[in-house]
């Protein structure tokens, strides 16, 4: 204490003194004072090898050449020629051939992992889970068929289930029954034929099974519903199943509306990406043999 005391009254005083705090002359410590003097020849040293002054006609190159866009170049390059045999072989291949071959399919799941999240996952979610009013692809219950064939059918050339409205079709009682019977079919129950209901006689009744068929299992060549399987491709609340059938899916006619557009993608995305995703599509686990 004593000697450190010394040290300060020797040392130069500046005069200033805050609140009985006087300010002394000490050199800063030596570690400090080198790396002071360190920094700006770090610096020109920076300035020199690097892009760094901005000019008006583009900033100075630096000596070693070195650009960010450069070696983003060079990692790209260096990542498409270890892709190139796999890219060759998978041009040449059709989906079905990419999915039995598990290296080129393990290969192009992960090589599209990105296209799927940039173009699909917005909509049916980035493990395809789907989403409200946009389709499950990880399950096996398929609108427009599970097969590779249909699912690279799909993508390519999108999608648009149409339901008319039936808004005023139907009395009161009419209604009241068809909701029973959407309501035991996504139970499972079995119908007895020429019952008042679904398979019935009525007018309303004969519109139904034309696109859902006679069992009400749908039709994926026009991607109606299964309304048997309780699962369900919109709201199958007993408020949303009477909404669908009140407003209909891509009805122009009614602003109510459902909508449920897949979007064409055969000329976004070239073909190789359109196999790839089919085979991911299948390979989130409801894929069907073909
Ligand atoms: C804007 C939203 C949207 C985007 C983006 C989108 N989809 Fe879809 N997709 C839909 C809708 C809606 C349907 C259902 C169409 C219908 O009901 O008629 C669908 C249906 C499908 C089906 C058929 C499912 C079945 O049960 O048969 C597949 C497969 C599919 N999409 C794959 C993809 C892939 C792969 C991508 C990315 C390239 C993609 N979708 C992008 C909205 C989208
Ligand atoms: C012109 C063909 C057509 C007719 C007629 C039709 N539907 Fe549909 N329906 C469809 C299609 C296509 C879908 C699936 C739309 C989609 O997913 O894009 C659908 C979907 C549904 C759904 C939704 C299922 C779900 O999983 O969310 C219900 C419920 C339904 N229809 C009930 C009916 C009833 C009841 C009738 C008769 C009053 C009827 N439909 C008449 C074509 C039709």
């Amino acid at each position: 204490m004593a000697d450190k005391d010394q040290k300060h009254h020797e040392a130069e005083d500046t005069g200033h003194e805050w609140d009985g705090i006087r300010e002394l002359k000490n050199d800063p410590p030596r570690w400090w004072t080198i790396m002071f003097w360190l920094t700006p020849v770090w610096i020109a040293g920076y300035l020199l090898l690097y892009p760094s002054i901005p000019f008006p006609s583009g900033s100075s190159k630096g000596l070693l050449g070195w650009t960010s866009h450069g070696e983003y170049d060079k990692g790209r390059q260096e990542i498409e020629e270890i892709r190139a045999p796999f890219e060759r072989k998978i041009a040449a291949m059709s989906a079905k051939e990419i999915l039995n071959d598990p290296e080129m399919s393990n290969y192009a799941v992960n090589s599209i992992k990105q296209t799927f999240g940039d173009n699909c996952a917005a909509c049916h979610g980035s493990g395809g889970q789907g989403g409200k009013n946009f389709p499950i692809l990880a399950d096996d219950d398929w609108l427009y068929g599970g097969t590779i064939e249909k699912i690279q059918e799909t993508i390519t050339e999108g999608r648009g289930g149409a339901m008319p409205a039936f808004q005023g079709r139907f009395t009161p009682e009419e209604m009241g029954d068809l909701m029973q019977f959407l309501k035991d079919a996504q139970q499972g129950k079995v119908f007895e034929p020429g019952k008042k209901v679904f398979l019935g006689q009525t007018k309303a009744n004969a519109e139904c099974s034309t696109c859902h068929g006679e069992d009400a299992k749908g039709n994926q060549d026009m991607g109606s519903a299964n309304l048997t399987d309780g699962i369900c491709r919109f709201d199958c609340t007993p408020e949303g199943l009477e909404y669908t059938v009140l407003h209909g899916v891509n009805d122009d006619g009614d602003v109510k509306t459902r909508k449920a557009t897949m979007p064409v993608w055969g000329k976004k995305l070239t073909e190789t990406q359109i196999k790839k995703l089919a085979v991911k599509v299948y390979l989130f686990g409801g894929g069907q043999k073909s």
